[in-house]
This record gives structure tokens, C-alpha cells and sequence, in this order.
């Protein structure tokens, strides 16, 4: 099922996310609607803030990316749970969007490497270090879980010129080929 996806002026955007348990009501099915709700907005990443839901959940698929990087074929992962141990690694600037800010796109800099700690969809954990352009969307996916936005990383000027956009959707009037769920 495709899910509405929160835009910008959403409370729930700006929440610290928690932590969920195995028991979880329906997660299977959860993490199916993410994944296709995902798909359907062209998004390489989405978390659960982004469908209303304060928890940490975030699903990522690079399978857009293969066929220029054909080692993201079939890369479709669950992070349950997740944080981020250590940011190191250059600072690399790169253009970034998200679904919740729709017609944004702003460079931002970030470190290259993360180590990361998680579980998968079926409780395993993980700790592992990313490098690349998968650090770059787990950085961006899992700072959603801490109420964090990617706007929140520009210069004051930056955030400026853009805050023509923020208005519109703050007064529910943005625009996107999918279903979104506006503050008004
Ligand atoms: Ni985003």
C-alpha cells in the first residue's frame, strides 16, 4: 500500500524517533508499504518519520543507481533501529533532496564514512562501516530518526533562499507526483 509522505511543517519530522522491539504491531507489513511508498516517489531512501510514524525504522533501496553502479543491483536493506557510532572519513559535498521537502535540492556536506549499528528485519545485529554514496543516504535516512532534516545542514544564507519553498509547503501548498500528507 502507498502511504501519504509527510511534508515539512509535519511535528513528526522534528521528533527524536524510537527504538522499536521484534513484537512490533505488523512490521512485515510496514516495511512492504515503506518499500513501495519508496518506489513509487522515485526516493532511494525513506524513514518511518516520513510516513508519520516516530520510530526508527528506515528502508533504503540502490537499485535506481545500478545500472551506472551495477554493484547496487537488487540492493534493497531494512535498518531497524539504527545509529551512528562515528562519522569520519573526507568531507564530501554532494546534492541532496528528500521526499518531505519537495522540490529541494541542496549540496550538502558530509563525512564519507560512518560506522553504524542497526538490526535488520529479522532482529540480527549489525555493526558495520559504509563508505560512499550509501554512508551519504544512511546519514541523510537516519537523521530523520533524530528529528533532522537535511536543510537543517545549510548556511544561513542557503536556508534563506530557499525559505520561499518552505513557506508554500508550511501553508499545504506544495506540489509533487505523490501523495503527500501537508500541515494544512
Ligand atoms: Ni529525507
Amino acid at each position: 500500500m502507498i502511504l501519504p509522505i509527510y511534508v515539512y511543517g509535519q511535528p513528526v519530522l522534528r521528533k527524536v524517533a524510537e527504538d522499536i522491539t521484534p513484537d512490533y504491531p505488523n512490521l512485515k507489513e510496514l516495511i512492504d508499504n515503506m518499500f513501495e511508498t519508496m518506489v513509487h516517489a522515485d526516493g532511494v531512501g525513506l524513514a518511518a518519520p516520513q510516513i508519520g510514524l516516530p520510530i526508527r525504522v528506515v528502508v533504503i533501496t540502490l537499485d535506481p543507481l545500478s545500472e551506472e553502479y551495477p554493484e547496487f543491483k537488487d540492493f534493497n536493506r531494512v535498518y531497524i533501529n539504527p545509529h551512528i557510532l562515528e562519522v569520519s572519513g573526507e568531507e564530501i559535498s554532494m546534492e541532496e533532496g528528500c521526499l518531505s521537502l519537495p522540490g529541494i535540492h541542496e549540496t550538502v556536506k558530509r563525512g564519507s564514512r560512518i560506522r553504524v549499528k542497526y538490526v535488520d528485519e529479522n532482529f540480527v545485529e549489525h555493526d558495520e562501516v559504509v563508505e560512499g554514496y550509501l554512508a551519504r543516504v544512511m546519514q541523510h535516512e537516519f537523521d530523520h530518526l533524530e528529528g533532522k532534516m537535511f536543510i537543517d545542514h545549510l548556511s544561513a544564507l542557503r536556508r534563506q533562499m530557499i525559505k520561499g519553498k518552505l513557506n508554500v509547503m508550511l501553508k499545504g501548498k506544495a506540489r509533487s507526483s505523490y501523495k503527500m500528507k501537508q500541515v494544512k
